[in-house]
């Protein structure tokens, strides 16, 4: 060994043992989510009223698309200010120090400054603390750069350059499409994820499977606009090839790592099934289509026993049956239990929100964990799949510690989720005439410079972070509403 390779090594042991004294020689132990905030607006339009106001037959949305109300935003908020409110929150709520942070990373697609990162409106938060060491930006592909921003918050924690901090993942946007029939399927939100090790959520290891390439099935090609381009029927076509190819990679992966190449993998093995929801009647279908993919990798000499009443569907392929009505319908009736019992408790905040984008698949998660109680989460297996238009997809695991106890991780993050029933049980509806009077404000002014907006304060969440001012530079500055209403 010359000199400097002693020297390098030695060097490399000393940063090993990290300033939390920890040994960096190893992987960190049970890396995933430790604490979770979610915010959505404080007001609502109604898909019943909506489906009147837009003159479409009853049931259109509330049924045929699976949505109940759908929030959106005044010209009060905008990306940042959603961004702040729940970073915030999340650290008020679960006491955490902002120099306790090490890696902060934002997935949205709503974009306002376009080469300046939300995560750099974020860092005022940390100015106080005097952190400004904190390495991420902002992640964009659709609905996926929320995904894209949690398995980088991972792989910092679990790389030689973790210092023993945690992590910040931030998802935010406003989903909203100009008048027509997309207009039912937006929503808005964000979600902050505290992220780090001896987590109650934890990431599996390498099973994750992902499906990326090139489509025009949704996008934001003019960007004088918040709306984006959208060939709607492609997008679900998309997303339902995605879903195949996700699951049959996370199958085989599952099926080498855990040591049984003969051993199936399949939907009875997972707990829960979570699914980013741009509305929750193609969440259904997707459960469905997992069963489909189930049907595909069986044996055909075991399909009549199987899947009674099904061998006529045995010679298809996959790529054939996206709209394929036949069997859309056979395998929406025979997976209706594992819906109910594996999917649909995720579907509480995408019901009553919509499509939040970003954090849709997240907002999935925090629906399963305050829809049941913390002993019946304890050890279960829960698969996500996230997929971002354009596109950019994944399929990957978590399993829920088994430590239930009083003042656990697990007990304090599902605990510190408690307000989000009561918060979505207090916000407003707004008529449908109101609803889209405010939509062509925000389109009026959406470049607009300088501006003041023209949306109320006082109905905002308390602590909500709202846009005060644009000025000419386009500058924006923001403020926060009364901590008690
Ligand atoms: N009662 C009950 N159901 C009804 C009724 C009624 N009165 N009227 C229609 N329906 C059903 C339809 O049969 C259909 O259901 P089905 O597909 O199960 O048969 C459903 O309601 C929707 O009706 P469509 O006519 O298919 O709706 P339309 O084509 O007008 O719009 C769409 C739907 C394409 C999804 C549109 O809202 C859109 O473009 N949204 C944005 C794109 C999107 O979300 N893509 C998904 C993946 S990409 C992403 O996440 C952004």
């Amino acid at each position: 060994m010359d000199a400097c390779s002693h020297l390098c090594s030695t060097e490399d042991a000393v940063l090993r043992k990290n300033v939390a004294g920890q040994n960096m020689s190893q992987w960190p132990d049970d890396v995933g989510i430790i604490a979770i905030e979610l915010y959505f607006p404080s007001q609502y339009v109604d898909q019943t009223e909506l489906e009147k106001y837009d003159g479409v037959s009853a049931g259109k949305y509330t049924i045929g698309l699976g949505q109940s109300k759908m929030g959106f935003c005044t010209d009060r908020e905008d990306i940042n200010s959603l961004c702040l409110t729940v970073v915030t929150k999340l650290m008020e709520r679960n006491h955490i120090e902002y120099s306790s942070i090490g890696h902060l990373e934002v997935g949205t697609e709503t974009l306002l400054d376009k080469s300046k990162s939300v995560k750099s409106v974020l860092m005022q938060l940390f100015e106080q603390s005097g952190n400004t060491d904190i390495e991420g930006v902002d992640t964009i592909n659709a609905c996926y750069g929320g995904t894209a921003a949690l398995f980088n918050a991972v792989a910092w924690v679990e790389s030689s350059a973790w210092d023993g901090r945690n992590a910040l993942v931030v998802a935010g946007d406003i989903a909203m499409y100009a008048k027509g029939n997309a207009r039912p399927t937006g929503g808005a939100g964000a979600i902050a994820m505290l992220i780090g090790s001896n987590a109650p959520l934890v990431m599996d290891r390498g099973v994750r499977a992902s499906y990326m390439r090139h489509a025009y099935d949704f996008y934001k090609p003019d960007l004088s606009s918040e709306y984006p381009t959208v060939d709607g029927k492609l997008s679900i076509q998309c997303y339902l090839s995605a879903l195949d190819h996700c699951y049959q990679l996370y199958c085989k992966k599952s099926r080498k790592l855990y040591g049984n190449e003969n051993q199936h993998v399949e939907l009875s093995n997972l707990d829960a099934v979570l699914f980013h929801s741009p509305f929750c009647k193609l969440v259904q279908k997707s459960l469905a289509r997992l069963m489909l993919n189930d049907f595909v990798n069986t044996n055909k000499k075991d399909i009549p026993e199987k899947y009674p009443g099904l061998e006529k569907f045995s010679d298809m392929k996959l790529e054939d049956t996206y709209f394929d009505r036949d069997i859309e319908k056979a395998f929406m009736d025979l997976s209706k239990d594992f819906f109910e019992d594996k999917t649909k408790p995720s579907l509480l905040l995408a019901n009553q929100v919509g499509n939040m984008y970003t954090p849709s698949l997240y907002g999935g998660l925090v629906s399963l964990l305050i829809s049941n109680k913390v002993e019946n989460l304890a050890g279960k297996r829960v698969a996500l799949f996230s997929y971002g238009s354009g596109l950019a997809s994944s399929m990957f695991s978590l399993h829920i510690t088994n430590n239930i106890a009083k003042g656990s991780s697990l007990d304090k993050l599902v605990s510190n989720l408690a307000y989000i029933k009561p918060m979505l049980e207090s916000r407003q509806s707004v008529p449908p005439e109101k609803f889209s009077e405010i939509m062509e404000t925000r389109e009026r002014n959406h470049r607009k410079a300088p501006y003041t907006p023209e949306g109320p304060i006082d109905t905002l969440f308390p602590g909500t972070w709202y846009l005060e001012y644009k000025d000419e530079k386009h500058r924006r500055t923001y403020k926060r509403s009364p901590l008690v209403s």
